[in-house]
């Protein structure tokens, strides 16, 4: 195999500690401690190595970057290296002199998670007293500090009737992005599946709502639009294909080709710690594991669209058949597909509302 192309992007989860406890965290359920952070020094020079490698951004997000008291020397570094600074945050540490310095350091652009449109929902969603009333906060901060803003939300059964409120709230809130995405299923969203899964009716209204609202809004509010794998006839080009553009960082330095791979049983994932960031891309075996096309097995191996969903996701392949080998079910081509959109549909008749909530406490291991 000839060697891959440089990644574009690099998350770098520099903590896992959050205020928040939203039951669909994008974190592993195993959820690394203070302790095991990376510091200072270690992070600015992954940083380095980042840009040197190729990268052109990196996203710093957690848990909550914000919990990191060095955040703003973590900025100047990635800054200084070359990248462009993203920050995705809960934005309830956040203060105008906190955004003001991290602004001077060299941030860019701020993505702040909004759990519903209205408060009582969106804190209880989020575990979290006042989160809403701090996130609305934050956005008028950014504003005076003059840093771009993209909302995300993070829509599911119990707050996808706030939709159209979510669409206008990111308006007044001078967002110039709105991410609109499904919970995607994996880590926490897994072990909650069944208290956030949509109905089909839920989802294609929220379909209609999120494409009358792009019409409508074009030149105000760019919105994205990511659906939930289950209802979907082909999967997502997760990771733009494993090892393609991407990867990520773990608080303790293990670099993954995407968030939730260490669910994978049988691979090993080298920490940049112990082995340069390149080399670690170019050629480590978890890496190059699931890269490409030579990995598939049919019907993706002999499909046209295998260069361009690169087989979907493995990760939800290893969740719903229990071998991230196979074609993702979420394929209608998968012998599994049936199966998939039935669950969904029996889950979300059942209506259960309870959820697990992401915290140390409920974490594995
Ligand atoms: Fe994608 Fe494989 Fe399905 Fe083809 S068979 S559409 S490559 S997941
Ligand atoms: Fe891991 Fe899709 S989340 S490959």
């Amino acid at each position: 195999m000839s060697a891959p192309e440089p990644p574009l992007a690099m998350l770098a989860e520099i903590t896992h500690r959050c205020p928040l406890q939203c039951p669909y965290c994008s974190n592993p359920v195993a959820l690394e401690r203070a302790g095991v952070e990376l510091d200072t020094a270690a992070w600015s020079d992954l940083f380095r190595q980042a840009a040197k490698l190729g990268i052109l951004q990196v996203h710093l997000s957690g848990g909550e970057p914000m919990a990191r008291a060095d955040l703003p020397e973590l900025v100047a570094a990635a800054t200084e290296a070359g990248l462009y600074v993203n920050l995705i945050t809960s934005a309830v540490l956040c203060t105008e002199e906190k955004l003001a310095t991290l602004k001077a350091a060299g941030l860019r652009h701020v993505q702040i998670s909004l759990q519903g449109s209205e408060a009582a929902g969106a804190d209880s969603v989020a575990g979290y007293r006042n989160a809403h009333a701090k996130k609305l906060a934050a956005a008028e901060m950014l504003r005076r500090v003059g840093l771009p803003l993209t909302v995300n939300a993070v829509m599911h059964r119990q707050n996808l009737h706030q939709l159209e409120a979510l669409i206008g709230l990111s308006v007044e809130l001078g967002a110039r992005r709105l991410e609109v995405a499904h919970v995607q299923y994996y880590g926490w969203a897994l072990k909650n599946r069944a208290a956030l899964i949509p109905t089909r009716v839920q989802l294609d209204a929220a379909t209609a709502t999120v494409e009358a609202a792009q019409a409508r809004l074009k030149g105000v509010l760019v919105i994205d639009y990511v659906i939930p794998d289950y209802y979907a006839r082909r999967p997502k080009a997760c990771m733009n294909g494993w090892g393609r553009r991407f990867l990520n960082v773990t608080p303790s330095g293990t670099v993954l080709p995407c968030h939730a791979a260490e669910s994978i049983p049988g691979l090993v994932f080298e920490r940049a710690t112990e082995r340069p960031l390149k080399e670690i891309w170019t050629s480590s075996p978890a890496f190059e594991r699931f890269r490409g096309t030579d990995w598939m097995p049919e019907p993706c191996a002999s499909c046209e669209y295998k260069e361009i969903d690169w087989g979907g996701c493995r990760c939800q392949a290893l969740a719903l058949t229990g071998d991230a080998a196979n074609t993702d079910p979420v394929c209608e081509l998968s012998p599994l597909h049936e199966q998939i959109a039935a669950l969904a549909a029996d889950e979300a008749a059942a209506a259960e509302d309870g959820f697990v909530y992401r915290s140390f406490r409920n974490a594995d291991g």
